[in-house]
């Protein structure tokens, strides 16, 4: 008997992938097909995947030409699953062309040519692309523009900024003139302006029923943002908030480890995210540019309704706020914050637990890698997840496929949004210590 197999992620199945499947049925007497896994595929690059795993596998399977279907989820699985199943023949598409050579030290390689002119690529940007608009001084404008590339189905319609920096980094074509010349060519608008503009911003486009990605915190008083929830609840938007740690796999995967119990009771969260960068007529405070980063372990472990907050803060001479220190006291629980742009730390992630703790190295907000230590380090577990694009490109995903299902259950949930919005209204209220 003659086996056969071949690998590909099968999303939306169409016409090119059934040829191929065909073909390579009719290459021996038994077909194993390979479906990727959603993470594999993720730490490959491909980010924009439709469809689940399972619709996949049964899309597959409903072809009638797979005598079995396997799961691919690592790099180098091909040659343990050759060997596993005595496999003879291995073939995909001619777009590998040369990429599998390696594996005729195991089985013979076909490669099949490609049926033109299909895609699973081509089958979704073919859907209307979202359109959205830029507006903001950030240098993570240029990120964003060089990002989009990597989303289906999303294009950038205009940005409009003040800063000169931002205006020399992006292409010139799409500079607007005004805010509302962008809202008017948007379907939806990421908001990086400075956080006393937020309020109005994030209004305006709501008004005009614009989708809203907004740079955290969305507002600095929780009356506002609250009514900014309520109005988009009302029109069916999505307004979410842009945070890129919240997008990175390592850190989903961190929480659910926690929430599963992996190092037991959690009874103390400690974040620290600092920089010591030059401050310009656009830059933030550092509350504001650091202070949800570091909010959010804290809030996505132990909850938002801790009994009691100390700030501590250090501003220079011309007001600005160097260094901020937030205790937290929870019922069973602290935690405690450190942001700075003028004083410099260990950017790390502690969470202390009754069985262990988790350490991130620093600068854990771009999490990629963590580690759970015990007291025995025979029992310490490393996990690393690939991070491409500093999470910007998983961030533009999700927000585009809350888009156009009008859905609101983001990464990072409005109860969470909205508690980074008091923590900066009190700051700003002036609720701390002077250092
Ligand atoms: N394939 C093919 N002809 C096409 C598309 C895919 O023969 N027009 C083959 C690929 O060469 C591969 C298998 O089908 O052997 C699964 O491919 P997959 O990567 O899942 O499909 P694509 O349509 O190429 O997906 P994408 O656009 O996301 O890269």
């Amino acid at each position: 008997m003659v086996k056969v197999i071949t690998y590909g992620t099968y999303d939306m199945l169409h016409y090119g992938h059934i040829r191929l499947l065909e073909r390579a049925k009719a290459l021996g007497d038994y077909l194993i097909v390979g479906v990727t896994a959603d993470d594999y595929d993720k730490s490959r690059g491909k980010i924009n995947v439709q469809q689940s795993l399972m619709e996949r596998i049964e899309a597959v399977r409903a072809t009638g030409l797979a005598d079995e279907i396997i799961v691919e989820e690592y790099e180098g699985q091909k040659i343990d699953d050759i060997r596993r199943y005595d496999i003879d023949i291995f073939t995909v598409g001619t777009d590998w062309e040369g990429q599998f050579d390696y594996l005729n030290e195991y089985c013979r390689v076909i490669y099949l040519p490609r049926t033109e002119g299909v895609s699973s690529s081509e089958i979704r940007s073919e859907k209307k692309k979202l359109r959205l608009g830029i507006v903001g001084e950030s240098p993570i404008i240029k990120k964003f523009v060089r990002e989009h590339k990597f989303v289906n189905g999303l294009e950038i319609s205009g940005i409009y900024t003040k800063s000169g920096v931002v205006k020399s980094e992006v292409p010139n074509e799409l500079l607007k003139d005004s805010f509302e010349s962008v809202l008017s060519i948007s379907d939806a608008i990421y908001i990086i302006s400075r956080p006393e503009f937020h309020f109005e911003q994030v209004k305006a486009a709501l008004m005009l029923n614009k989708h809203v990605l907004c740079e955290s915190p969305i507002t600095i008083s929780v009356s506002r943002s609250n009514e900014l929830f309520g109005l988009a609840k009302e029109r069916g938007l999505v307004l979410m908030d842009s945070l890129k740690t919240a997008f990175s796999t390592a850190f989903a995967r961190l929480l659910l480890l926690v929430k599963a119990g992996k190092i037991g009771d959690v009874y103390s969260v400690d974040a620290t995210c600092t920089s010591l960068r030059k401050t310009n007529e656009y830059s933030w405070d550092s509350i504001c540019s650091w202070g949800p980063t570091a909010l959010l372990p804290v809030f996505d472990i132990l909850g938002t309704n801790y009994i009691d907050k100390t700030i501590y803060t250090h501003f220079d001479d011309a007001g600005n706020d160097l260094f901020t220190k937030i205790d937290f006291h929870y019922e069973h629980a602290v935690a405690s914050i450190k942001v700075g742009s003028g004083v410099k730390s260990e950017g790390e992630l502690v969470i202390s637990g009754t069985k262990g703790y988790i350490y991130v190295p620093a600068p854990w907000w771009k999490t990629d890698y963590f580690e759970i230590r015990y007291e025995n380090p025979a029992e310490n577990k490393r996990y690393f997840y690939q991070l491409d694009g500093e999470g910007i490109r998983y961030e533009m995903v999700t927000f585009k496929n809350a888009c156009r299902i009008s859905n609101n259950a983001f990464n990072i949930n409005e109860k969470v949004s909205e508690e980074f919005c008091r923590i900066i209204e009190d700051f700003y209220s002036g609720t701390y210590f002077r250092l």
